[in-house]
């Protein structure tokens, strides 16, 4: 899929700007806090219908009470406007000026790969941290996928409610408890499955992706939960997770929530054995990073039909030269990638003449004519 056109009212440091996108190779360019990243961000926003860096709400320019997103897409010949509108009262989503209510009948339509600073929580951050990224990826693949997480989210509760209550009162329908369990585990089958999934997609490419940019071998990502699963099938997770229940019920009563289940689920991201968190480099970090997205754009391919389109914040000044030509043979398929850097330098000269290249000055935005573009 690609993105043609966007426009941006309102939106942090853009008053109202127009934005038409080559369809493949879109670079960015600019001088610090001009605005580069913000593009990268109303993209995403325009996908997911929240920012990944900040809450919403400082998303709307400082000198407004609104904004609003609208982005033109094509995906399989197929073309589609879709908006979000966003102020303190509410937020709107639209699909060719249609209002969606249903939030997983939207987030399905745009789907982004973003690579950006922040990234480097994924490995270095809590658990939480991952399963977000799991559930960001997920939901843009997985209608499945958003239902039942949503579904298992309000079955957690209750649980945890009535298993305060328990502790606090004598005399409670025990055989409640256990129909709200059944629910749950339900539910969590089907988060384990996909989960488990999308992990087996990204072990097929990883390694050899995370060799070739770095020369290091055998990199995976192991998912690790906490009701220790080895096989996956409906049958067997749901027989683990009923005989965890049953023998953890006492000291869950105990702490009053619910302790096992994907909600405390976590990734690990092995060199070997090691723990790349633990003992990789810097750089190393960065790039068994960038390998987790790039092996991502072929899930989303085989699974969606499309290649989503793959957003890289200020990825080049990371990288020296012979990476950066790695990275770009690895993206430079049928595939659109918006890009932004502070400058052109160092960055492979062919990839250049084959960009549509804009220049950020101030919530501005100008085109640059280079190379064949334009023809
Ligand atoms: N809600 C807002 N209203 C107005 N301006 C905002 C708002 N939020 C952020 N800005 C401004 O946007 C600019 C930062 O934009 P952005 O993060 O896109 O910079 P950048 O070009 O990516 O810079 P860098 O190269 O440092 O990453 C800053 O000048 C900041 O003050
Ligand atoms: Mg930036």
């Amino acid at each position: 899929m690609i993105i043609r056109k966007l426009k941006l009212v309102n939106f942090r440091n853009y008053k109202k700007i127009d934005i038409s996108f080559d369809k493949k190779i879109n670079i960015f360019i600019g001088d610090n806090a001009q605005g580069k990243t913000n593009i990268l961000e109303s993209i995403y926003f325009l996908a997911l219908t929240k920012s990944y860096r900040t809450m919403d709400i400082n998303l709307i320019n400082k000198n407004s009470q609104a904004t609003k997103v609208k982005g033109e897409i094509k995906s399989e010949n197929i073309y589609k406007s879709l908006s979000v509108e966003f102020s303190k009262e509410k937020k709107e989503c639209k699909i060719n000026n249609n209002e969606v209510k249903k939030i997983s009948d939207y987030i399905t339509n745009l789907n982004v790969i973003l690579t950006c600073p922040e990234d480097i929580n994924i490995l270095q951050g809590t658990p939480a941290e991952r399963r977000n990224f799991l559930n960001i990826e997920l939901s843009q693949i997985s209608k499945n996928y958003i239902k039942k997480y949503n579904e298992f989210n309000r079955i957690l509760k209750i649980r945890n409610n009535y298993l305060k209550m328990i502790y606090n009162s004598s005399g409670v329908d025990m055989r409640y408890l256990e129909s709200v369990t059944e629910n749950l585990v339900e539910r969590e089958i089907d988060i384990y499955q996909e989960r488990k999934r999308f992990i087996d997609f990204i072990n097929d490419r990883i390694s050899s992706i995370y060799e070739d940019i770095s020369g290091i071998k055998n990199f995976k990502v192991s998912y690790v939960t906490n009701v220790d699963l080895d096989d996956f099938s409906k049958e067997k997770i749901r027989e683990k997770l009923i005989a965890k229940y049953k023998n953890s019920l006492k000291k869950e009563i105990e702490n009053g929530m619910t302790l096992y289940g994907p909600h405390r689920d976590d990734l690990a991201f092995l060199i070997e054995y090691d723990d790349i968190k633990l003992y990789g480099s810097q750089g190393q970090q960065k790039l068994a990073i960038i390998a987790l997205k790039l092996s991502e754009i072929e899930i989303f391919k085989e699974i969606t039909g499309t290649y989503p389109i793959i957003l890289l914040d200020d990825i080049f000044s990371e990288l020296d030269a012979k990476n950066r030509n790695k990275l770009i043979q690895h993206i430079n398929k049928d595939i659109q990638v918006i890009i932004t850097s502070n400058d052109t330098r160092g960055i492979n000269k062919k990839f250049l003449n084959n960009a549509k290249i804009f220049k950020v000055i101030d919530g501005n935005i100008y085109e640059k004519v280079v190379g064949n573009n334009g023809k």
